[in-house]
């Protein structure tokens, strides 16, 4: 179905976000649920489009997925099988790759689609493959499929590429590792906050990981995992949203529950354009009066500036006073929505992976068009903050990565609603009862 958002802007947000688990953190741990046949059950999974789709991976290769209670997420995959996932599913999103790393270390095996190209950018998987080579398996990439097999999965060294500390590889090659014979070095892991809670989750299932969140992670491998109950973390992208939503609009919002640590450097950013900011253990309050000082920022992994953050702080320094300079470093297609914010009255030139933003005294409403999940963000928050209304298409993207967006905008004062073709307004489910039964 395709529906639409629309937002008139100008009122400033105000008040508490009761913050939904981590899209990237409950992807992983979904995955992770493979390395057990015994079952887990996992609480704070978001119903999101992203974590369904997931579901799905795990529904085609044996993987039972029931519903407890407050909404809790029960796995049994002791029927897992190396039936491969189908393209249709693992093509919608890069993190069905995932599968492949728990396949390769509890059955040996592991057919899987290769999750092919991306809006944002070239997004291959080769150091997922690298790992799982150098854990001892053979790896052909055949007619788009990566097969892989082996006895059983030995400890090595892997080195990552530090220039990018590839989130997806390090989680991968944790998963495979936790079964393999012996002790594995990660050099230059992930050390993003969603790679610690997936640590946790491991450790929580018997493995023995350490050293997660620095710069080297080892993974004594064991013979088995058992399974366990499990909380997924916050969700940092959706708090940065919601603080860039207060502050663009001139409002004071807090999020919670959250570490104000996993996004210190974001939270940096913002003192420096001239935000308020309060922190306490578990919440971040930020709030404006507008007056925003231009920036510059340059995307990096953790602990760096998050690129899910980039259209963000970008769309802020549209109506801030002065030229900021916003790099990509990333990925290499993620500046494409800057024709949207231009539709909407945003100076801002790009030159291959950089954006200059010179800041204009207020965006406009515009019909804009959303190309990927936080572009999508970006243009809602961008709508918020606009004077008039704003129609935004494409938004099936946004749902990959928000729970009850608009519930949560509305609640802080915001005037957003979904409309379907139709012109009805509509409101997304987000029981996974329901859910699961539609899938
Ligand atoms: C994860 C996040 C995503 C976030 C990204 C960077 C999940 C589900 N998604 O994506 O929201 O934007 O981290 O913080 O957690 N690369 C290769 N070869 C590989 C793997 C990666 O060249 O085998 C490159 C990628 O193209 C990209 C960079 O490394 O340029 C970082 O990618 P990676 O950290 O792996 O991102 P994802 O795990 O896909």
């Amino acid at each position: 179905m395709v529906e639409q958002l629309r937002i008139s802007g100008g009122a400033p947000l105000r008040g508490v976000v009761n913050l939904s688990g981590s899209k990237n953190a409950a992807l992983s741990v979904l995955a992770g649920a493979l390395l057990t046949e015994e079952p887990c059950l996992l609480h704070n999974v978001p119903p999101i489009k992203d974590v369904v789709t997931m579901l799905q991976v795990l529904r085609s290769i044996g993987v039972e997925v029931s519903v407890g209670d407050h909404n809790a997420i029960h796995l049994d995959a002791s029927g897992l099988n190396t039936s491969p996932p189908p393209y249709d599913l693992v093509k919608q999103m890069r993190a069905s790759f995932y599968v492949a790393g728990p396949l390769l270390g509890r059955l040996g095996k592991a057919k899987v689609p290769l999750p092919g190209g991306c809006v944002i950018g070239s997004r291959p998987v080769d150091f997922h493959i690298n790992a799982f080579r150098k854990l001892g398996a053979n790896v052909n990439v055949e007619h788009g499929f990566m097969v892989a097999e082996c006895h059983r999965l030995q400890a090595t060294e892997i080195y990552l590429d530090p220039r990018w500390c590839s989130v997806g590889a390090t989680v991968n090659a944790m998963m495979a590792a936790a079964l393999a014979k012996g002790h594995t070095v990660i050099q230059n892991p992930a050390r993003e906050p969603e790679v610690l809670n997936f640590a946790s989750f491991l450790n929580a299932m018997g493995a023995q990981v350490e050293g997660a969140g620095s710069k080297q992670v080892t993974v004594q491998g064991v013979e088995r995992l058992h399974g366990c109950e499990f909380t997924v973390l916050s969700d940092r992208i959706e708090a940065g949203t919601y603080l860039f939503a207060g502050a663009m609009t001139g409002g004071d919002v807090t999020v919670e529950p959250i570490n104000p640590t996993d996004l210190e450097f974001v939270l940096c950013k913002l003192d420096e354009a001239g935000l308020e900011i309060e922190t306490e253990d578990n919440s971040i309050r930020v709030s404006s009066d507008r007056g925003f000082r231009a920036v510059d920022v340059a995307t990096a992994p953790f602990p760096g500036f998050p690129t899910d953050l980039q259209p963000l702080i970008l769309t802020l320094m549209c109506i801030s006073e002065g030229r900021s300079v916003i790099q990509e470093t990333i990925y290499d297609g993620r500046l494409h929505y800057v024709d949207e914010l231009r539709r909407m009255g945003a100076n801002v030139t790009v030159v291959n992976q950089t954006a200059v933003v010179r800041g204009v005294p207020s965006l406009s409403a515009a019909p804009v068009d959303s190309p990927d999940l936080r572009a999508g963000a970006a243009l809602v928050v961008a709508g918020l903050a606009a004077e008039g209304d704003t129609e935004i298409s494409g938004i099936q993207v946004i749902d990959r990565g928000y729970h009850r967006l608009e519930d949560k905008i509305a609640q802080l004062g915001g005037t957003i609603a979904r409309f379907d073709t139709n012109g009805n307004k509509v409101n997304p489910c987000s029981d996974w009862q329901e859910i699961l039964a539609s899938i």
